[in-house]
């Protein structure tokens, strides 16, 4: 890829919520490299870079709707990094990645609409591995600490010798909400996804789908988990993150027969067991009704519109801690944790998708697979280690625990 390219990143969706603080972040961190906002609108691309300071100065504008192929081809051959947080993705990212496959330009976002990942693998992981184009979707809270917190896990296995088995997580968080979030999930319901996202393996390689067993299926019940010595439920983000980690699975070959699967964490205790009671059927009648037209028009109606999120007060006191528990062929157990402070669909996922790109610009040889890795890849087999050291760096905690 040539260097020649006026531009190592371009920030696509730069004006939305989640889009202006990858702005900010860019200000502050992407000293020394050529790096631009992207979007449909230049007005609100003008006033997301002078709202980020003089970091974001030197910054360039690039306008591309998502609809418009021939700008969207020019913007992918530009640059050498794609980072785009436009979604719902279904709507305004297909022509965006397959612009930056034609162009041979890496790409990173912060999607967790796995039917439309599907439709990128079946279209683009061929050519993108042909050519050692890198397209990594998922690349926010939803799937980085998942992802690369199980892969530790199986590379610390296999450093002892010891074949990794299974791995299950736990998730804690505080955060908000975001009306693009709501949008693009309102958005998979609309269009008919329902059974793509209840398929455990709907982002595995064709040859590597294994009958499905018992520890497999989405949890749908809490129980008190013996690992975690706490009562667990289903978490809401399991069924986009189990599907990401089961194609690293597949694609860095943890072996055969490995599991992962994860769970919401409520503390021990009689009010804890309440809780996740109360909680998982909450979930589940929600989903449930979320099937529903009508119920869905009026969640758009009272939820935040796309653009808006929380207050910076509450993102500021967001956090999420995942705790890890992997098993060894031999009985062996191991732990490990991914933490960070700040909401995790703002403030984490800022800060792992911009390290994300800025691996891609900066350490493309020590990435998986090396130079010429490439394919629709995830966060675990596209950016691996390199991602799990920029982030501790960037104060993000991804550690054993011993
Ligand atoms: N992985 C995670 O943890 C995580 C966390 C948060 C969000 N997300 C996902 O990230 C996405 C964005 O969230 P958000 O809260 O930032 O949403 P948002 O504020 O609604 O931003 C959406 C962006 O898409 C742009 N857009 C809309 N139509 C377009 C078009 N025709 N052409 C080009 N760009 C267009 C918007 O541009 P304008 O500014 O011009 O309207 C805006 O920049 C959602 O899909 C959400 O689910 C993921």
């Amino acid at each position: 890829m040539s260097k020649s390219r006026p531009y190592d990143v371009v920030l696509y969706g730069a004006s939305g919520f989640v889009g202006r603080q990858t702005v900010a972040y860019f200000a502050a961190h992407g000293g020394g490299l050529r790096w631009a906002l992207a979007g449909r609108n230049r007005d609100k691309l003008e006033a997301a870079r002078q709202a980020a300071g003089p970091g974001a100065a030197h910054a360039g504008i690039v306008v591309a709707d998502a609809a418009d192929a021939r700008a969207l081809a020019a913007l992918a051959g530009d640059t050498r990094v794609v980072l785009s947080t436009a979604g719902p993705f279904a709507l305004f990212g297909s022509a965006l990645v397959a612009a930056c496959v034609a162009q041979r330009t890496h790409y990173v976002d912060i999607t967790g609409e796995t039917p439309w990942v599907r439709g990128l693998i079946d279209r683009h992981h061929a050519q993108a591995a042909a050519d050692g184009t890198r397209i990594i979707p998922c690349c926010g809270f939803d799937s980085v600490p998942s992802d690369l917190g199980a892969a530790m896990l199986v590379q610390h296995f296999a450093a002892q010798g010891e074949p990794c088995t299974g791995v299950k997580a736990a998730f804690s968080l505080r955060g908000g909400f975001n009306g693009g979030t709501l949008a693009s999930a309102l958005n998979m319901l609309d269009s008919g996804q329902a059974d793509a996202l209840a398929d455990p393996w709907l982002l595995n390689p064709a040859d590597t789908r294994p009958p499905a067993g018992p520890t497999d299926a989405d949890p749908v019940a809490p129980h008190r988990d013996a690992d975690f010595k706490a009562w667990v439920g289903p978490f809401f983000m399991g069924p986009v993150n189990t599907r990401v980690v089961r194609r690293s699975a597949a694609l860095l070959d943890y072996g055969p027969g490995f599991h992962y699967q994860e769970y919401l964490r409520f503390g021990s205790g009689t009010a804890a067991a309440l809780m996740a009671a109360g909680v998982s059927a909450g979930m589940g009648a929600s989903q449930a009704a979320l099937q529903l037209a009508p119920v869905r028009a009026l969640a758009r109606r009272l939820a935040p519109a796309p653009g808006e999120g929380p207050s910076e007060d509450s993102m500021n006191r967001g956090g999420f801690r995942c705790e890890l528990v992997g098993f060894g062929a031999r009985g062996t157990v191991a732990r490990a944790r991914v933490a960070a402070s700040g909401d995790p669909g703002n403030r984490a996922t800022t800060v792992m998708v911009c390290e994300a790109a800025l691996a891609l610009a900066l350490d493309a040889r020590a990435l998986p697979g090396g130079k010429s890795g490439g394919g629709v890849l995830t966060p675990a087999s596209g950016l691996g280690v390199v991602l799990a050291d920029r982030l501790r760096q960037a104060g993000m905690t991804l550690a054993l625990v011993v």
